[in-house]
């Protein structure tokens, strides 16, 4: 099911979403329709507050395949590079936002197997864009330059 996008303005992308807790049905089907949302809306990613739910859940996909985790966490990143970004919750707007380069995130897989993911360039963007978004954080706080356009 494709959910609504909340938008820059709705307060629940301002707060700090909650750990989840035990991965129940209803919390695979949150991540089933987060991918659903995400691909019609053709974004990279998205984050369980940007269609109104306060969990940490997120969901990435930059072109090789589905990446889904819950309460994720970077324990080690290295390097800084800074590229245009842009956010399914502040349609039209982009920016120049410095990230780590190389990230590597712990969390709890869909079935709530302990995971660790390592990711270099866009993947490693989304997933710290992602991750900010679960601490009510946008890329709009964070970038050095803010642009409207396609
Ligand atoms: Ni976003």
């Amino acid at each position: 099911m494709v959910l609504p996008i909340r938008k820059k303005g709705d307060p629940i992308l301002r707060r700090v979403a909650l750990p989840v807790l035990k991965i129940t049905r209803e919390m695979d089907a949150l991540i089933e329709n987060m991918l659903e949302t995400m691909y019609a809306a053709e974004g990279v990613g998205l984050a369980a507050p940007q269609v109104g739910i306060g969990c940490r859940a997120i969901v990435v996909d930059v072109g090789q395949g589905p990446v889904a985790l819950f309460n994720p966490e970077i324990i080690h990143a290295t390097g800084s590079v800074t590229e245009r970004e842009g956010c399914l919750s502040i349609p039209g707007v982009f920016g120049m936002v410095p990230r780590a380069e190389r990230v590597l995130v712990r969390g709890l897989d869909r079935h709530g197997e302990e995971t660790r993911i390592e990711a270099s360039g866009l993947f490693s963007r989304a997933l710290q864009h992602e991750i900010d978004h679960l601490d009510g954080i946008l890329f709009i706080d964070k970038a050095r330059e803010i642009m409207e356009g396609k």
